[in-house]
């Protein structure tokens, strides 16, 4: 495919350099976004008297068909051209001629990447943020069904005190919903449009920009042209929200890792969300979890590929930049795989609650309660503190429990324990005692679910 730019050369492009500058093979899938801001582009250039009503329709029409033909497969993107925009527009002048070649007045290709990517990514938002919902959902209704399941809670990975199953899912909840918010706020900047900032300065022709930004949904054009073209902040905005629910999801993932060992026990994949061994029969491998884990290395890796392509460039445009895009592609095709498996693996995971409550009741986990028993019969907090540490301590040489040690030994401690210490620090009242607003108490819990739901519902 000839060149664009032919003109000023008296050679063709050597054939490796050729492939070696060539974005085609990733720019193409914003081959809709191309035609639709070209589409933008003519219709403001015609409005402005700049193209004949005339041109202006052939284009569009062309553009129109162009795009069609793309979506049903009639057209096939040719892989040797240089770059989506150069494709389009060469196969708009073989459809419609001359004319064709009309469609970049007042226009650039740097304004043109620029907004073609502000317009994929926007989209691509819209999916990712509709896969976080179907998790919050998931995780939020496997909470509300255990807002009453005890668990350990823990703390450097000691059993710490009891919490419920509910509390534990919906601090997930929480950080997805902000994991939302994020990406919301990412689209709020992502909303201005470089069309029309031309290759860098501006153009002396009377366009509108304004009214081209309006057409595609953008909130207004960019105030500096030379921003408009150089950057790219809305993309490293986009894989750094994208990289911190990577992070989200990777504990999640460790969590059920963990959860899934013989040595937790604490809830069962669905065999349809969970894999086998080559070679030892009884093994049931999360590897989803395993694979989200590992994926949020990559998602990184491309967040930082973006900050370090851009943080020596010269204003404005520079070629390095083509190397935006198949890092932030790549963040959001591995972001949307690993979000389309893991809300049905939360969704279908078997909670073994029989198993959480038998951790939970191996450890001193109510010693906390024992201390605040003492704390509401007078003591100061620090003195209690000491009197059941001393308690462990005796019970763990004697191979007793908090619940085993009888009361007589307990008064050994100190004078004020009673019968009654043996219901402050029962499993169900230690953990459904707390509530504290935010606490884990299943009434909490509960209020948490409704919080998520509605703000799901107030969420645009
Ligand atoms: N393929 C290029 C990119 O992705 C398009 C912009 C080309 N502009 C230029 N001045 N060479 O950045």
């Amino acid at each position: 495919m000839e060149k664009l730019w032919t003109g000023r050369f008296h050679k063709a492009l050597d054939s490796q350099v050729n492939d070696f500058n060539s974005s085609i093979s990733f720019d193409s899938r914003m081959y809709a976004q191309d035609i639709l801001g070209s589409i933008a582009h003519a219709t403001m250039l015609q409005k402005g008297g700049i193209l004949s009503e005339q041109d202006a329709e052939q284009i569009v029409s062309g553009l129109q068909a162009i795009l069609e033909d793309i979506q049903s497969g009639a057209l096939q993107i040719d892989p040797t051209a240089e770059d989506i925009h150069t494709f389009v527009e060469a196969e708009l002048t073989a459809r419609i001629g001359d004319v064709g070649k009309r469609l970049h007045t007042a226009r650039s290709r740097n304004d043109q990447v620029a907004l073609d990517l502000r317009l994929y990514l926007r989209d691509q938002i819209s999916e990712v943020a509709a896969l976080v919902r179907a998790l919050i959902e998931a995780v939020t209704d496997k909470a509300e069904e255990h807002a009453e399941t005890v668990v350990p809670g823990y703390t450097h990975l000691q059993r710490a005190q009891p919490i419920v199953f509910g509390h534990h899912l919906m601090a997930y909840a929480m950080m997805l919903l902000r994991d939302l918010d994020r990406l919301h706020d990412c689209n709020k900047r992502m909303a201005v449009s470089p069309l029309g900032s031309c290759a860098l300065a501006g153009t002396t022709y009377a366009t509108d920009r304004a009214f081209s930004s309006k057409l595609l949904g953008f909130e207004k054009p960019c105030e500096n042209s030379m921003d408009g073209v150089s950057d790219r902040d809305f993309a490293i905005e986009l894989a750094s929200a994208i990289s911190i629910l990577m992070m989200h999801l990777s504990r999640f993932s460790e969590e059920i890792i963990l959860w899934c060992s013989w040595e937790f026990k604490f809830i069962e994949l669905d065999d349809a969300y969970s894999t086998g061994s080559s070679i030892m029969p009884q093994k049931k491998n999360p590897d989803i979890a395993e694979l989200v884990r590992g994926k949020t290395g990559r998602v990184y890796g491309n967040l930082i590929t973006l900050l370090t392509m851009l943080k020596g460039l010269p204003l404005a445009y520079n070629k390095d930049m083509q190397e935006d895009k198949e890092a932030i592609f790549d963040s959001l095709d591995t972001v949307k795989q690993c979000l389309a498996v893991f809300a049905p693996m939360i969704a279908t995971m078997k909670v073994l609650g029989e198993n959480m409550r038998r951790a939970a009741a191996g450890g001193f986990i109510g010693a906390t309660d024992c201390a605040d028993y003492l704390v509401k019969k007078g003591l100061p907090f620090r003195t209690a503190y000491k009197i059941v540490g001393e308690i462990v301590a005796h019970c763990i040489e004697n191979g007793l429990t908090l619940e085993t040690l009888p009361l007589a030994e307990y008064q050994k401690f100190s004078p004020l324990f009673a019968q009654d210490v043996f219901a402050a620090i029962d499993l169900d009242a230690c953990a459904k005692k707390r509530i504290s607003y935010g606490g884990t108490s299943p009434d909490s819990v509960r209020r948490q679910v409704q919080y998520v739901r509605e703000a799901l519902q107030t969420a645009e």
